[in-house]
């Protein structure tokens, strides 16, 4: 994707007030079990990788780690409630699948499943559909301690996980995404080792990245021979743009376009690796761990994406560091990531709604057509809790109106939207950055577990009501 940026997709005179989005659009707020659920050694959960991962001192800032997080676990009534006050018509959360399989495979633990099964009823009871995500990044340990994602057999075991239950839900949820965002388990996780497991091995990230996608289609089969009737996968996707239109600036580009988007939508759309990407890697590493048959079940028909959405990358050609150290970027470590100077948010991420609608349009005019959904977006800011107990945070709400009307436009030029889901319903512990950045809707107490709406969740409930700006 490259030079698009001055592209038609600046709308500099869209009417807000014209913003209306088609009868029936989902409107949600998503949340993953290890960041809220906290309870992590109740009812028999076993631990993930997360739960090793955030207790080896220095990887979270501040040692933060999920062991309480919101308590949602516990406090879950309370949360559904404030997702009623918000009007959504569905909530996006994660399984873990550590609850539900404490060795990573056989048995089902009952209490855990049980757990999800009161949140699937609680949620419908309330009149909002359970948009359930199988995993979310909490791979139960014994399954990294038998080699993770780059060993093929976590996809199978994944699969068997999934099965397993569907089989138990599949009568209240309709809606199944296998994974969230392959490629923050692979390269945060195996490359970088940001992430947990926190492993830097650049070729066992590409090895992930196939495992994890053999196991979305693995687990896609066995969910449809249940009965499933929506199966998708969701994707973090970025425009990436050279930051000059040099040849040189334009391949760094077209290199992390390939191991940041194409490296999914290639497989899981089309059935095949990128030539060009194959031909990056090649001095790095042979896809020896690519079987017969595994891109055909990748491939298998999806019946919606997730994209979820939160930044532009623009890069330019550099020169390799003299000292290697991780990256994520296996094989175009020379590519270097450029600021542009625009306004950030907490995260440090360059605030591009723009970039929404061109990530949406790229999937539909490329790889599509097949049904969307942002299955998320949203900002963290350095929110305050005043003493009145507002939170007044009008940077959250003029980013996710900017966001969502860019999704609108979308929309009108044809592309099959049909929901949005808010990162994040709570304020949560966001990886490797603890608690210390706050995403929610709703403001966290995390002394006291109090929840307040802040403003932007006002706000939202009168979208949601509205179905429109
Ligand atoms: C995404 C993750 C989600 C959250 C947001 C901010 O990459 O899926 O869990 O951390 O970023």
């Amino acid at each position: 994707m490259t030079s698009s940026r001055q592209s038609a997709a600046t709308a500099p005179s869209q009417d807000l007030s014209q913003v209306r989005f088609p009868e029936g659009f989902v409107w949600g707020t998503a949340t993953a079990s290890y960041q809220v659920e906290g309870a992590v050694h109740e009812d028999g959960r076993g631990p993930s990788i997360w739960d090793t991962f955030a207790h080896t001192p220095g990887k979270i800032l501040g040692d933060d780690t999920g062991d309480i997080a919101d308590d949602h676990y516990h406090r879950y009534p309370e949360d559904i409630s404030l997702m009623a006050d918000l009007g959504i018509t569905h909530y996006r959360f994660s399984l873990a699948w550590p609850r539900i399989q404490p060795e990573g495979r056989g048995q089902l633990n009952a209490a855990g499943v049980d757990f999800y099964s009161r949140l699937v009823d609680g949620l419908l009871e309330r009149g909002i559909q359970p948009w359930v995500t199988l995993y979310h990044w909490d791979l139960p340990q014994p399954l990294e301690d038998a080699g993770g994602w780059p060993a093929r057999d976590t996809a199978e075991r994944f699969a068997e996980y999934a099965a397993a239950i569907h089989d138990r839900l599949g009568d209240r949820v309709p809606d199944w995404t296998t994974l969230n965002e392959p490629w923050c388990s692979a390269f945060l996780g195996y490359a970088s080792g940001v992430h947990a497991p926190g492993r830097t091995e650049g070729p066992a990230a590409l090895r992930a990245a196939h495992h994890l996608m053999l196991g979305h289609g693995l687990a896609a089969r066995a969910l449809r021979e249940q009965g499933a009737r929506d199966v998708g996968i969701t994707v973090n996707l970025y425009p990436v743009d050279p930051v000059t239109d040099s040849t040189a600036d334009r391949d760094a580009a077209r290199r992390i376009d390939g191991l940041m988007n194409r490296v999914f939508l290639d497989p899981l759309l089309r059935g095949s690796y990128p030539d060009d990407l194959l031909a990056d890697l090649a001095p790095v590493m042979d896809f020896d761990h690519v079987r017969d048959g595994d891109l055909a079940t990748i491939n298998a028909p999806l019946d919606f994406l997730g994209v979820n959405y939160y930044t532009r990358h623009v890069v330019r050609a550099g020169t390799r560091p003299a000292e290697p150290r991780p990256t994520n970027w296996v094989g175009s470590e020379d590519v270097e990531f450029v600021k542009r100077g625009i306004p950030v948010t907490a995260m440090g991420w360059e605030i591009d709604p723009d970039g929404l609608y061109e990530t949406l349009t790229r999937v539909w005019r490329e790889y599509g057509p097949l049904p969307l959904y942002v299955t998320e977006n949203g900002a963290a800011f350095d929110d305050k809790l005043d003493a009145d107990g507002r939170v007044r945070d009008e940077d959250r709400r003029s980013y996710l109106e900017q966001h969502f009307a860019a999704a609108h436009r979308a929309l009108t030029e044809g592309v099959d939207l049909r929901g949005y889901f808010v990162w994040s319903l709570l304020d949560n512990f966001e990886w490797a950055f603890g608690y210390s950045r706050r995403f929610g809707l709703v403001h966290v107490d995390y002394e006291t577990q109090a929840r307040t709406l802040k403003d932007s969740g006002r706000w939202f409930a009168e979208i949601t009501r509205a179905n429109g700006l």
